[in-house]
């Protein structure tokens, strides 16, 4: 496992396995590595022949008051989970090194129609944060695949947005969301969590689980849905930023097709997000 901090040295790895006929997956994250990340290199390492686990905590995408000094920079302990799934690279730049030109003063990506609703709403600039910061790694780095997590939908999409509109060529694969026994979906953020808010944060995935088994019934009443599950929730301590029943390829109004339930809600000081693709 390479461990690179300079997109010079990144690329000759990368072109070398390339000339000699190999394709290159690779897997984007912010670091505080857990079980979910790891699941997404063993998906990669599926996909393709070699892989590169970018660890970038990226400014662009935290807006003024969010947790950017506070996210988690655990390097080390990062380096030694990943020796469990072993990927052939670990690419871990700088700030200046990924923005040599300055956050602010760089050309941005903004993807229209799905970058300023649900979280993009709450979290003004964040998705337009990160489709460039993931534009900006997959010139980097130039591979074949990348593999992304279902668990944020929204930016599953965006990025297959960005992909498609800027042709940039690459296949963009979304794994499934890795759970703990209770439902709750792992996340970085849950450590801001204490026991007894960890146990009510089940309650998320199972109100979501009892929305896709109605709709899936045959129940189609989607506001009266929604409002139950947020009553429901709000009776439990949460605080909902949105909770919604879209279609699952463009977040649009419910229509004939797959749809996919989302929701981001407050519970002491973690903002959990999380979502059901409902198959009919
Ligand atoms: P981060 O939150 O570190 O997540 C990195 C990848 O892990 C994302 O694709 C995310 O969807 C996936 N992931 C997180 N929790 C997961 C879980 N429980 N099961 C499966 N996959 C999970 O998302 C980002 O970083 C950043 O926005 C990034 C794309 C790296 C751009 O900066």
């Amino acid at each position: 496992m390479y461990r690179v901090t300079h997109k010079k040295a990144l690329r000759s790895c990368v072109r070398n396995w390339h000339q000699g006929g190999q394709s290159v997956a690779l897997v984007p994250t912010m670091g505080n590595l857990h079980a979910g990340h790891l699941q997404l290199v063993k998906q990669a390492k599926q996909l393709a022949d070699k892989v590169v686990v970018s660890i970038f905590v990226n400014p662009g995408q935290f807006s003024e008051g969010e947790d950017f000094d506070t996210y988690p920079r655990t390097i080390e302990e990062d380096l030694r989970n990943l020796e469990e799934v072993n990927p052939d690279m670990v690419f871990n730049p700088d700030v200046d090194e990924v923005y040599p030109g300055g956050v602010e003063y760089e050309t941005q990506v903004l993807v229209p129609g799905l970058d300023n609703i649900f979280c993009g709403a709450f979290r003004p600039g964040h998705f337009q944060g990160v489709a460039t910061v993931v534009s900006k790694l997959l010139n980097m780095v130039q591979p074949d695949i990348a593999v992304f997590g279902k668990k944020d939908y929204q930016q599953l999409l965006v990025i297959k947005k960005l992909v498609n509109d800027l042709c940039i060529p690459v296949e963009i694969f979304g794994a499934e969301t890795v759970r703990e026994e209770s439902g709750l979906a792992l996340s970085s953020r849950n450590r801001y969590l204490n026991q007894q808010e960890k146990d009510l944060a089940a309650k998320l995935y199972q109100t979501l689980s009892g929305i896709a088994e109605a709709v899936q019934t045959g129940r189609d009443d989607y506001q009266q849905l929604e409002a139950d599950a947020v009553e429901t929730l709000e009776n439990n301590g949460f605080k909902i930023d949105y909770l919604s029943i879209r279609n699952a390829a463009d977040l649009g109004a419910p229509a004939g097709g797959e749809l996919v339930v989302l929701t981001a809600a407050w519970l002491g000081e973690a903002r959990l997000i999380d979502n059901i693709q409902i198959k009919r």
